[in-house]
């Protein structure tokens, strides 16, 4: 075993060296603070390896994204969501048995109880969907209490594509769409979104595979701010729900997944104000203004993200069969300006996942404010996946970080009349 030495105040100190299965190597810290009385500071955790995962592997220099092992690239090509949701949580593609299985599971356990149906009533039809769905995933655990993990996980991975659909319907103050057995589970999420009960929605091929391959893009990204939520919830040991309504919270903001959302809106305000592209590239670079280009930058990617790669794919397929979306032209423009100015190019800022995936969602019929519903629906089961991993190692410990106090030392308190 190899070891990293610490020259610290005049001391050394051996510590081990851990080679990941890609050549990635870390240093093991765990002894660190017993044997030298000092912690490391690594705030936004930028090179602090929070646990070891089998699950997803990223190399943000050269573009690589795996999921167990296969690249996203043919992933995506090749296979479901639901396939992606097996490989995820059960680290083998599924064989057919297995596959309708696993299917047959997802679709019995989609109904929520009817109760539930109230909990809508009390948001009021502006409510953000990421706070109906954070909370009734919540709610979830008052429903189905039994520590029952298996069976736990299939209704939430079917459950919640229900709830995201029964928001939406809230929201444009529409009847709840039951699902129906005899659909897909992305067929399901379409037809309880946009059928109404006078007429059913059939969903074309190509919006069902675009939907698929969204959901497969997003459904695991390694330890990013949601997921580190989720794992950092569960390690103390809240149930399955309340671990991923966390984890739901966590990516609403607009620097995790509530970027896609953002990133329409920018496109949207590019167009109504009649400015060029150019000005908006220009404004981004000036850290005064405020102003970021959503949608661009990584702290993981330093090259072309190849989710974004694929989603510029989708966007043609998509295209193809609803016409064209003007927001895309701008959006190509903004990445051709950008990818040729030193300020992106010096600082390897890329357009990320939720450049382009918003304008394809806008395309396949998804209103902008459920944007990041969908994204919260796609990483669920990543979340499951990580969790399990957490707690299926015997060694798991509480996330328990320490810091560097830098507030006052010991003082006393003065009588209010002195102070
Ligand atoms: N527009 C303009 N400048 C940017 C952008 C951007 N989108 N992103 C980063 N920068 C600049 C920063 O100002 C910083 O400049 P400096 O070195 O002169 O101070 C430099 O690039 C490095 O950026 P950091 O913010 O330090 O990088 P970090 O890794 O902390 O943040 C993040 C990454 C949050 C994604 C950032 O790039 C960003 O805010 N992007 C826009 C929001 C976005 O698209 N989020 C979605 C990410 S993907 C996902 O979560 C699914």
């Amino acid at each position: 075993m190899s070891t990293a030495t610490l020259l610290l105040k005049g001391k050394e100190y051996e510590l081990p060296v851990m080679e990941g299965s890609e050549g990635e190597t870390a240093i093991d810290i765990t002894s660190l603070r017993t044997k030298t009385g000092a912690v490391t500071f690594d705030p936004g955790y930028g090179n602090t390896g929070s646990c070891a995962s089998a699950i997803t592997f990223i190399d943000g220099e050269k573009g690589i994204l795996r999921y167990r092992g296969y690249p996203i690239e043919e992933l995506a090509a090749k296979a479901t969501f639901v396939e992606i949701c097996y490989l995820l949580i059960h680290g083998n593609m599924p064989s057919i048995p297995e596959l309708d299985a696993f299917n047959e599971k997802l679709t019995r356990h989609s109904l929520i109880h009817e109760d539930m149906k109230k909990f809508f009533e009390g948001f009021p039809p502006s409510a953000h969907p990421m706070a109906i769905l954070s909370a009734m995933i919540a709610s979830l655990s008052a429903y189905y209490p039994e520590n029952d993990n298996e069976l736990n996980i299939i209704r939430l991975l079917s459950k919640a594509k229900t709830i995201a659909a029964f928001s939406y319907k809230k929201s444009i103050g529409q009847p709840f769409i039951y699902p129906r057995n005899d659909l897909s589970y992305t067929q399901n999420f379409m037809h309880m979104m946009f059928a109404v009960p006078a007429e059913g929605y059939k969903v074309t091929a190509a919006i069902d595979r675009a939907l698929n391959l969204l959901l497969i893009l997003h459904a695991d990204h390694e330890q990013n701010c949601s997921t580190s939520t989720v794992r950092m919830v569960g390690s103390s040991g809240a149930n399955l729900f309340a671990s991923i309504s966390a984890g739901i919270c966590a990516l609403w903001g607009p620097l995790h997944g509530g970027a896609n959302q953002q990133v329409i809106e920018m496109l949207q305000q590019i167009r109504e104000s009649g400015q060029s592209a150019k000005t908006f590239v220009e404004r981004a670079k000036q850290k005064d203004s405020g102003f970021k280009l959503m949608g661009f930058g990584h702290r993981v990617y330093k090259s072309y993200d190849p989710r974004a790669k694929v989603i510029k794919k989708i966007a043609d397929l998509v295209f193809a069969v609803t016409g064209k979306n003007p927001l895309l032209d701008i959006a190509l423009e903004l990445e051709r300006i950008a990818l040729q100015d030193d300020y992106f190019v010096t600082r390897k800022l890329y357009p990320n996942v939720d450049f382009y995936s918003g304008i394809v969602q806008r395309a396949i019929g998804i209103p902008v404010s459920l944007f990041t519903a969908i994204f919260a629906l796609a990483r669920t089961v990543g979340w499951i996946a990580q969790l399990n991993e957490m707690i299926g190692d015997p060694e798991y410990k509480i996330g328990r970080p320490r810091q560097l106090f830098n507030g006052a030392t010991a003082r006393n308190v003065m009588p209010i009349a002195k102070r």
